[in-house]
């Protein structure tokens, strides 16, 4: 029997936070410089960029996690599911990735600067967390702004032929329960869903706690199912 697929949320792809204190300029010029570094060196290469920076994208929410788990440990406080949200980011991130390596492979030289990239982005977005929780979620929010436009180009190039639209991976379709028959293209668009979730729920944590109503809905997550044990266990 033919599996059908899970209706997948709309995503306002014109979502932009802007800045109303010193923090948020800072963070959204560190964005939008490590956006001009992605653009030069990757182009419209979108599976390359998608599994370099997933790498990236799936370290904040495990850091976060970690951090607060620390602190309400200390405090013996509860966590307001924070830590959880956190967790299934970083999870979910890493499905992103592991979806993407079905789609393209990384080169040895990207390898390498994924390597690199992650020693730096964890000591340093860790050491950021502890010194100001809130710029670290603003600038996870604008990178997931970034990640929202990014995949809209990359659908923009499947819908005009330039990228094949290649039938979906085993292992996302399982994950965002789609249809067998489902393509690449109805990929992208779920992992964007996410993105778009993961920019609201960033933003608002930021908005949070300096003490702010947020600004906007939480974009909703499309349905995921649980992970199956032999993907839990892939590197
Ligand atoms: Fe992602
Ligand atoms: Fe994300």
């Amino acid at each position: 029997m033919t599996q059908l697929s899970a209706p997948i949320p709309l995503v306002d792809t014109a979502v932009h936070h802007a800045p109303r204190d010193v923090r948020d300029h800072i963070a959204l010029g560190f964005t939008k410089t490590l956006r001009f570094c992605a653009d030069t060196f990757f182009a419209k290469r979108y599976g390359h960029r998608a599994i370099v920076l997933e790498t990236v994208a799936a370290v904040p929410g495990m850091v976060g996690a970690t951090i607060n788990h620390l602190k309400c440990l200390r405090r013996m406080c509860g966590d307001n599911g924070w830590i959880r949200t956190l967790m299934e980011e970083a999870e979910n991130e890493r499905m992103h990735l592991m979806t993407f390596v079905e789609i393209a492979k990384p080169t040895l030289f990207e390898r390498l600067v994924i390597l690199g990239v992650q020693w730096v982005f964890y000591v340093a977005f860790f050491g950021l967390y502890l010194v100001s929780a809130r710029t670290a979620h603003r600038i996870v929010g604008y990178f997931e702004e970034e990640a929202v436009i990014s995949y809209t180009l990359y659908l923009q190039e499947i819908d005009e032929g330039r990228s094949p639209n290649v039938p979906a991976p085993e292992i996302a379709r399982h994950y965002w329960k789609l249809a067998d028959d489902a393509t690449l293209r109805d990929v992208v668009l779920v992992v964007r869903a996410d993105e778009a979730h993961h920019r609201d729920v960033n933003h608002g944590f930021a908005d949070e706690l300096a003490g702010l109503p947020m600004r906007t809905a939480i974009a909703p997550c499309p349905p995921h199912n649980e992970l199956q044990p032999a993907w839990k266990q892939v590197a």
